[in-house]
């Protein structure tokens, strides 16, 4: 299973994604995840993209890239893995289709999770009721939302011209959302 949750901040790709790396046993890749990890642990990487994760930036590409392909490259190796939040720009996407490509690693779907956008502003006002992460402000979310439409939105046609994307209306319950993800992943594999 090699597959990347894509959609905009607050759509479920983490929820989503521990749930599917879960049933298929292949690790949940998240750049957010690791990100915010860098930042914690306080490392020279955590100080150089704290503050873009701050403001709801994209954080620059080779930094991402490097942290990102490694794992990716060696989840693939050891049986798939599910990726969540990276790549995030055609540019990334370009660069990471090359380098998982040539070692046979590459993506075989893309799950877009398909929520209003007023959707999306709810749960992350209501995650910042309770979880503290610092973009979760209601003018930062507005930012990640601009960000999400001009950087990451043109991902959906990349990702359809190589036919590779499955749509899903992620805007119902988590465990809805799940069924209907695992009923159309096993309907593309029966094909
Ligand atoms: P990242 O951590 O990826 O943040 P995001 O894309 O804004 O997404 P979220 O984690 O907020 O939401 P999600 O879609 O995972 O939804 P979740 O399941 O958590 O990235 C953070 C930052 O890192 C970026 O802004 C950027 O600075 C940097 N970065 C990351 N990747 C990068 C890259 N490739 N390049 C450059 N920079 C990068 O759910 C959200 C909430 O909704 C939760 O409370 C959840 O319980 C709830 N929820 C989930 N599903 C449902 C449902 N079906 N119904 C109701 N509530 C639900």
């Amino acid at each position: 299973m090699r597959t990347m949750l894509l959609g905009g901040p607050g759509s479920g790709k983490g929820t989503q994604g521990q749930r599917l790396a879960r049933h298929y046993g292949v690790p949940h890749i998240a750049s957010g995840d690791l990100l915010r990890a860098e930042v914690r642990a306080g490392t020279d990487l955590g100080r150089q993209v704290a503050g873009c994760l701050d403001a709801g930036r994209l954080v620059p590409d080779e930094l991402i890239s490097d942290l990102m392909l490694p794992a990716v490259l060696s989840a693939a190796e050891a049986g798939g893995y599910i990726l969540d939040g990276f790549p995030r720009s055609v540019a990334q996407a370009v660069s990471a289709d090359a380098a998982l490509a040539e070692s046979g690693a590459g993506l075989q779907s893309v799950l877009f999770l398909a929520v209003a956008e007023q959707e999306l502003v709810r749960r992350l006002l209501e995650r910042a009721e309770s979880a503290g992460r610092s973009d979760d402000t209601a003018e930062v979310i507005a930012d990640r939302l601009r960000v999400f439409e001009a950087e990451t939105r043109p991902l959906i046609e990349h990702y359809r011209a190589q036919r590779l994307l499955i749509e899903m209306a992620a805007d119902q319950p988590a465990d809805r959302v799940t069924e209907a993800i695992l009923a159309a992943l096993e309907a593309r594999d029966g094909k």
